[in-house]
């Protein structure tokens, strides 16, 4: 039998799966046996690509599994089955939070792929940023699945850094996720000193305000800087989007990886209905956006630019 490897977990294929899991049950804290059977997990797998877009592949049966135990244990229930007839017997819009907020990934860094942010201070804002300026516009930026907030404060501190060289320049930042409690995270704009490693010290100075309580190790971003950047709510497989803004820049970034090739494709053509003509849209270096037919022409890897 072929085992497939995730992480540091063996999982058999899903033949065999129903037997394994039989007599593999993880303990909750009550000791109560949690068991996700291949149907239970079925089920859940088929909400979260259904609603989220995101593919769920027998191989993310670990993962899963391990996220919901947290949920169940909070809620002290006894099996994940008695969890999933809970989650799937009402429209339990309360539970389908706490179930996003478990299930999502969203790992995130101050300065991720740092040559994105050069290019914008070198290529983009020269041109498009000076364009804005001189119809007085104000520059818009949105991180288009935005976690907790680093990927927009990060271009936030570039942005104001920016506008103090060029008189008249003005900007605004969105972010979006679905995740209500990494959009929680972001408007606090409060994060460790470990996070903040990779934001160069001229920034930190200018944007960081470090807690009064040193024991703590944390800093807030600036209250200048958190003006200029707002945080909402927003599902990417809604049929419309409720933004009546258009962008010059869209940060989508290690969020596409998450979806199979139809959802992307429907998604950044979504998307490009905000990106303003000449705007450009940046991808993970891990991400291709190869063979799907949107607006966009690649114009250095993971850099696109919308058709004027
Ligand atoms: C790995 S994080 C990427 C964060 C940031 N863009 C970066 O590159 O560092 C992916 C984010 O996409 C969000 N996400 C996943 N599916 C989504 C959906 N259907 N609608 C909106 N956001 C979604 C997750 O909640 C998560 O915060």
């Amino acid at each position: 039998m072929r085992y497939l490897r995730v992480g540091c977990f063996l999982l058999p294929p899903y033949s065999n799966m129903a037997r394994t899991f039989e007599r593999q049950q993880l303990e909750t804290s009550s000791n109560a046996p949690l068991e996700l059977s291949p149907q239970t997990f079925a089920r859940f797998a088929g909400f979260i690509t259904g609603e989220l877009g995101i593919k769920m592949p027998e191989s993310k049966f670990a993962l899963v599994q391990n996220r919901l135990l947290r949920r169940i244990r909070d809620l002290h229930m006894k099996s994940a089955e008695e969890y999933a007839n809970y989650f799937f017997a009402s429209a339990n819009l309360h539970e389908r939070e706490h179930f996003i907020n478990a299930i999502t990934t969203n790992k995130t860094d101050f300065f991720r792929e740092p040559d994105h942010f050069t290019f914008l201070c070198d290529v983009v804002l020269p041109d498009l940023g000076s364009a804005a300026t001189r119809r007085g516009d104000r520059f818009k930026v949105w991180s288009a699945g935005c976690s907790s907030g680093e990927e927009a404060y990060t271009a936030g501190m570039l942005l104001g850094d920016y506008a103090t060289r060029q008189p008249g320049f003005d900007f605004a930042i969105l972010g979006t996720d679905i995740s209500t409690k990494v959009l929680h995270s972001a408007r606090a704009g409060i994060y460790e000193d470990s996070q903040l490693a990779p934001v160069p010290p001229d920034l930190r100075r200018k944007y960081l305000w470090h807690s009064l309580n040193k024991a703590k190790r944390v800093s807030r971003i600036a209250p200048d800087l958190r003006r200029k950047v707002s945080f909402h709510q927003l599902n990417f497989m809604e049929q419309d989007y409720p933004i009546k803004d258009v962008f010059d820049v869209v940060f989508f970034r290690n969020v596409m990886i998450y979806f199979e090739k139809d959802v992307q494709e429907a998604v950044i053509n979504k998307i490009c209905r905000n990106l303003g003509p000449g705007g450009y849209l940046f991808s993970s270096h891990t991400e291709s956006v190869a063979d799907l037919k949107i607006p966009l022409k690649c114009v250095r890897p993971a850099v696109y630019r919308k058709f004027e």
